[in-house]
């Protein structure tokens, strides 16, 4: 008899709705783009976000740590970003930061080249929500978030990190550690598009960082 697994049916539910939102992000970012000369993508896997940055962009460089992935550099990805992309001579348009991780070491590392591409379209993917559910590590999301160990940026902005549910602020963490990044750097955030996914597990943003 036809069994049907409502499980396996469920997830594919998810992926495909998160795969649209993705795609619905990464679109409004690639609008913004004054240039479509080059893009960067990190994680790449099987290439659903290569096809629409193909389709936009002149050239599009990509990485994944997995050989079976389609990516160019089958490489770590804040390896990606410190020997090749931070070494790139061309102006860089837009960058895909896309892990079901979280990816704040591979955008602070990017932020060392940033002021070549200005304006640039920063892209983000992090899957960190659904771990600070679990296990609530203050720590590390202060090593992952915040570059100032004493948080004096968060309460010179007024805004106070949520112990109990810092999943809540995802949204928060990263417009801070952008902010914190660009003004260093003095450069300005211009948040495109940036939401959680249902259940609050996911970000999925776009920025575009401009002088
Ligand atoms: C969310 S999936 C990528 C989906 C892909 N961007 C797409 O649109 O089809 C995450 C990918 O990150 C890769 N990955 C995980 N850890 C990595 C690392 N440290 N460096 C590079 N790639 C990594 C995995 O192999 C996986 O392909």
């Amino acid at each position: 008899m036809f069994s049907i697994d409502s499980n396996k049916i469920h997830s594919e539910m998810l992926a495909d709705r998160y795969r649209k939102e993705q795609d619905f992000i990464r679109g409004e970012g690639i609008k913004r783009c004054e240039l479509k000369n080059l893009a960067i993508e990190t994680n790449a896997g099987l290439g659903n976000l290569t096809k629409l940055y193909k389709a936009n962009f002149a050239k599009v460089i990509t990485n994944d740590i997995n050989p079976k992935s389609i990516a160019e550099h089958n490489m770590d990805s804040l390896d990606f970003i410190r020997q090749i992309v931070n070494n790139l001579p061309d102006k860089i348009d837009l960058i895909d930061f896309d892990a079901y991780r979280c990816p704040t070491e591979e955008v602070k590392e990017y932020f060392n080249r940033i002021r070549n591409d200005v304006p640039v379209v920063i892209c983000i993917s992090d899957g960190l929500g659904l771990w600070m559910k679990r296990r609530k590590d203050i720590e590390k999301i202060k090593k992952h978030y915040v570059l100032d160990d004493n948080l004096t940026f968060f309460h010179r902005n007024g805004l106070q990190l949520d112990e109990r549910h810092p999943w809540r602020q995802h949204i928060d963490l990263w417009e801070n550690l952008l902010t914190v990044l660009c003004n260093i750097n003095e450069l300005k955030l211009n948040p495109i598009r940036v939401q959680q996914t249902k259940g609050q597990n996911y970000l999925l943003g776009s920025y575009l960082v401009t002088k």
